[in-house]
């Protein structure tokens, strides 16, 4: 009994090999591998790797190698068939019979991928005629060079009803085989027959063994459909793919990391710009499947989305799809696009850098999670307070993963109390000032925000903008981690992706992080001594000289670690602030350049007030002065 790929492809998808393994073996994550006790010989340290990515295990010690259907084979002692039949059981799938109706299906199949290869070769070569001159100058004028069009596959549907249809019947394709791989349509009044893709630039999409299973195709003129997808075939459910997964495939690996945007032209801008990593789903927003597949090729895949409203609905309905299948180590990442721009004219603009900045601001979900969860609340009464508890953890209910769903809880659980300790009576009504003052972002509850006072406050008083004030917040918290490494075991995500505003600490934390990795109670010691060797003793130094942060209590080794880590998450909390409200004087900034009026301008003064208020001037402004109680963190 033969399987197809498919099927069995469909099978590694809803079976992950850590799962299947993990019952059997008791795995740790080790960077991007878990590892464990072998169990196909008899050893005390762990050699037995699984690499969830790749979908293989490998034992360094016995030389043990498979996928998941032979880690059953060989645990279970089963044949093949067998392994297949309990994996299929398993993960609730029906196993394919083999009928000779389903033979002859496949053999449709089989055909099916010949005519999609054909009709790709002609696209092709239709781009090289003298009726593609206008497609290959389009391309040139979007900055596709030969090579990209032919790494892509990219081609050309002729404005003809019919050119395709007949290319093919000389190839001896028939119009029935046609209609079935979506090329043609074929109208219900029995009229004849006609090319599906007309004038139009054609994207082959490709399935995870490099077949074409489908076309994406580009208007060149102003059709309503700007793009057209191949309809739902027996090659291709929209649902199930990405585009150019199996060219992100190796880059994912390589790099850990992968990124779904919007469109074809995104992912080729991407790859343009150096990035291959890079994939789309098909015109509509990312199935569960498209995420499995994401997370075959990097446990936490980075969507980026329009920095508009749509954008960040369509954020949410990502959150929303992925909250029940979170699972320990895998989640997503959310970068926002500055408004009016899509990867492609982003990178076209500023170049990979720009890009790259979006990527490094990147959001993990709790935190997009939890923003979207409190931003606009009233917390005023005790009854909305409640109210907000219970919509959190309702909101928190779908995930299935119960160690996931427990840390989520304790940590949006900490996170409110944070919230509701730092909500002085006055929050709810000067919130809603702000939101008036400026618009969508400003609607969250103000976190509670230490106030530097005594030295710190001087310096940070005379300083003009944030920026300086930014750089010792950043400080602070990079000094709280080194005398409270404990604080990497909860709050690791959190510190991973805080968008540093300086190369240098992006490389202090990388090198902190490098030290953690894999390591269980990481001390202060081992850290200092790790970033001495890696050249950062000169900012070590810096950091710790008694006269820079010492009235920052909290972030000290006196302070115990619960004042350590509540100090830390305000600093943290102040910081996601001042960083939210520079992105709102830019784009007042923006506005008030295109357009000058005083409605804009009463806004960017505002802005500006508002910065100043958070950057250490708060009581100067209005009186919302803080409690003792958080004066102390300082
Ligand atoms: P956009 O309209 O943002 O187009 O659609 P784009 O990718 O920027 O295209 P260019 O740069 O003008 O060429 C984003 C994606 O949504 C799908 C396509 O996958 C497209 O890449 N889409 C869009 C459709 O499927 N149909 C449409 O009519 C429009
Ligand atoms: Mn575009």
């Amino acid at each position: 009994m033969r399987f197809s790929n498919d099927f069995l492809d469909e099978l590694r998808m809803r079976l992950p090999l850590a799962d299947v393994i993990g019952r059997k073996v008791k795995l740790v994550r080790k960077g991007r591998e878990l590892s464990g006790l072998c169990p196909f010989h008899n050893e005390k340290t762990p050699s037995f790797t699984v690499a969830e990515d790749k979908g293989f295990y490998h034992c360094f010690g016995c030389g043990a190698h498979g996928d998941v259907i032979k880690f059953v084979m060989n645990t279970e002692g089963l044949v093949f068939p067998e392994a297949v039949e309990r994996l299929a059981h398993q993960a609730g799938l029906q196993l394919p019979d083999f009928s000779p109706e389903d033979q002859e299906k496949a053999e449709t199949r089989k055909n099916l991928y010949e005519v999609m290869a054909t009709a790709a070769g002609w696209f092709q070569s239709q781009l090289k005629t003298s009726s593609g001159e206008a497609a290959r100058a389009y391309a040139e004028g979007r900055g596709l060079d030969h090579q990209i069009l032919e790494d892509f596959g990219i081609g050309f549907a002729p404005a003809s009803r019919t050119a395709l249809k007949e290319a093919l019947s000389a190839r001896k394709i028939t119009e029935s085989q046609m209609c079935d791989a979506g090329l043609l349509i074929k109208p219900e009044d029995g009229s004849p027959s006609y090319d599906r893709f007309r004038n139009r630039i054609m994207f082959p999409i490709l399935d995870s063994h490099g077949r074409v299973i489908a076309f994406g195709g580009r208007a060149m003129d102003s059709s309503p459909a700007k793009y057209l997808n191949s309809p739902e075939t027996p090659l291709f459910h929209k649902g199930r793919v990405l585009y150019h997964y199996l060219g992100a495939r190796k880059a994912a690996f390589d790099s850990g990391q992968v990124i779904a945007v919007e469109g074809y032209m995104d992912v080729i801008a991407l790859v343009m710009a150096g990035i291959r990593e890079a994939v789309a789903p098909l015109g509509t927003a990312l199935t569960e499947q498209q995420i499995a597949l994401l997370w075959r090729l990097a446990p936490e895949p980075i969507l980026c989305f329009d920095g508009d409203k749509a954008g960040v609905k369509a954020a949410h309905r990502a959150i929303e799809r992925v909250l029940p299948d979170l699972r320990p180590g895998f989640s997503l990442r959310f970068a926002l696009l500055p408004d009016g721009h899509d990867p492609d004219s982003l990178i076209a603009e500023g170049g990979r850098d720009a890009f790259d900045a979006v990527l490094a601001s990147a959001k993990s979900l709790s935190e997009m999670l939890w923003l979207s969860l409190t931003e606009s609340a009233d917390i005023s009464t005790p009854e909305r307070r409640a109210g907000l508890e219970k919509k959190i953890f309702d909101t928190l209910r779908p995930v299935k993963d119960a160690k996931v769903l427990s840390f989520y809880q304790s940590e949006f659980g900490r996170r409110l109390k944070e919230l509701f300790r730092g909500s002085p009576r006055k929050a709810a009504g000067r919130f809603n000032r702000d939101k008036n003052q400026f618009g969508r972002d400003k609607g969250r509850p103000l976190p509670s925000r230490p106030r530097p006072s005594g030295l710190l406050k001087t310096r940070l008083g005379r300083a003009k903008g944030s920026a300086p004030v930014v750089q010792h917040i950043e400080e602070i918290l990079i000094l709280t981690i080194l005398n409270h490494p404990d604080l990497l075991n909860r709050h690791f995500e959190d510190f991973s992706v805080i968008g540093f505003s300086s190369a240098e600490l992006d490389k202090v934390r990388s090198a902190i992080i490098g030290t953690f990795s894999g390591k269980e109670g990481l001390d202060r010691e081992t850290l200092k001594t790790h970033l001495i060797t890696n050249g950062f003793g000169a900012f070590y130094d810096r950091l710790m000289a008694q006269d820079t942060y010492r009235i920052v209590w909290s972030a000290w080794p006196d302070a115990d670690i619960t004042d350590a880590e509540s100090g830390w998450i305000h600093t943290l909390n102040r910081l996601h602030h001042i960083q939210s409200l520079e992105r709102e004087r830019k784009k007042a900034e923006d506005a008030l350049a295109e357009d000058f009026t005083d409605e804009g301008l009463s806004r960017l003064k505002a802005i500006q007030q508002a910065i100043q208020a958070a950057a250490g001037n708060e009581a100067d402004v209005d009186g919302y002065g803080l409690s003792s109680e958080h004066r102390q963190l300082y």
